[in-house]
């Protein structure tokens, strides 16, 4: 039986306000929770049982899966205290059902979108007997990350740190988020503390000379940790440029069958429009996610940006780049700026805020 380990406990800090409520994997991305893209994913590549590593709100699991009756098991090993990615993967060990030292363990992170092939790795690590094999990604710039230099054989020669100086991009690869681990290196993870898998883990198995391998693939790639690569991933998987089984045809945009699109809006870039929504005339939705029962009123613009359930959008205001917690509102020509983050339940009056100037008389007296 292959067998597979979600890790999803992070807070998901850097999608704040949108993780206040709902955790990372559980955020809606082209119709669905992400993690519900993930599980198809698993479903395809032959996992028959998934253990999901929680911790923060944990419960919202099993509630997203309580009628889940696919062909796959799925098992919770709950953190009271997070245990790091490391000690996540030793603690939801514990849930798995194969017996064999040798089994081989998918794990995935519960925020890469990716279009790497799941047997393609496992098959590469069965037949190179390795201890761990990491699926590596390359990157343009690689100063962001942490580097995962290999040999001519695709063995990890090192784990190091963000490059801080041109000689030290030794290598583009980094890690894509993705391993597979021989069943008795990962019960060897230590189980009494908290452990990160990329800081102490892997740099430890590849000093003691065990057998870690990369698998380097140019497959799409894409960390959705933040508001912007979030927006772009869902879009992505809307368009066709990312593939996912729970995303049929390639599209525009994939409104939902209850949502409400004025037939002079423009909803465009793969934007997703959820249950109820209502884009009034001459909106424009443009590579973005709009929630639940959001509405957007005539001429209102926005680009990049998430809008989460019950909020709404005033007439010819414009968001760029914006995230709108849920049950705020955004009252008429307002002009919101890229990396604002507005919190759920806010007001913001019309014309409050602007980035270029405004023709609005000064109503105070001077
Ligand atoms: P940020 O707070 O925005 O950095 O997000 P995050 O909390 O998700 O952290 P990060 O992106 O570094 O985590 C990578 C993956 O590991 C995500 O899928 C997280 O859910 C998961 N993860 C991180 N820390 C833990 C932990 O302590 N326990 C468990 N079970 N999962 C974790």
């Amino acid at each position: 039986m292959q067998e597979a380990i979600i890790l999803v406990g992070g807070k998901g800090t850097r999608l704040r306000p949108l993780t206040n409520h709902t955790p990372k994997p559980l955020l809606g991305v082209a119709g669905s929770s992400f993690i519900r893209h993930q599980i198809a994913k698993l479903s395809d590549a032959g996992v028959e049982h998934v253990v999901f590593a929680t911790s923060y709100l944990a419960a919202l699991f099993e509630q997203e899966f309580k009628d889940f009756s696919e062909d796959l098991e799925i098992s919770y090993a709950v953190e009271e205290v997070p245990l790091g990615t490391g000690g996540a993967i030793r603690n939801a060990g514990r849930l798995l059902r194969g017996t064999s030292a040798d089994a081989p363990v998918l794990i995935l992170n519960g925020d890469i979108l990716s279009g790497v092939d799941l047997r393609a790795l496992l098959e590469r690590h069965q037949a190179r007997d390795a201890d761990v094999s990491l699926h590596l990604t390359r990157v343009p710039d690689p100063r962001a990350f942490g580097l995962v230099p290999t040999d001519q054989a695709g063995r990890v020669l090192a784990f190091l740190e963000k490059p801080k100086t041109p000689e030290e991009c030794v290598t583009d690869q980094i890690n894509a988020g993705a391993y597979v681990f021989r069943r008795s290196v990962l019960d060897a993870i230590p189980a009494d503390r908290e452990v990160s898998v990329e800081q102490e883990t892997f740099p430890r198995l590849v000093t003691a000379g065990r057998r870690v391998f990369g698998h380097t693939t140019d497959d799409y790639w894409r960390d959705l940790g933040t508001p912007l690569a979030f927006v772009h991933g869902s879009a992505d998987l809307v368009t066709g440029a990312a593939t996912s089984p729970l995303v049929a045809a390639p599209a525009q945009a994939l409104i939902h069958p209850t949502a409400t699109v004025d037939p002079t809006a423009r909803v465009t870039g793969g934007s997703t429009v959820g249950p109820h929504a209502v884009i009034g005339p001459h909106a424009l939705v443009d590579r973005s996610i709009v929630g639940a029962r959001v509405s957007v009123a005539e001429g209102a613009r926005i680009h990049e940006s998430v809008v989460d359930h019950d909020s709404s959008i005033g007439a010819e205001s414009c968001l760029r780049e914006v995230v709108v917690g849920c049950h705020a509102h955004v009252g008429p020509h307002n002009e919101l700026p890229a990396q604002l983050r507005l919190s759920c339940g806010i007001r913001i009056p019309a014309g409050g805020v602007r980035v270029s100037g405004t023709a609005v008389a000064c109503p105070t007296v001077h």
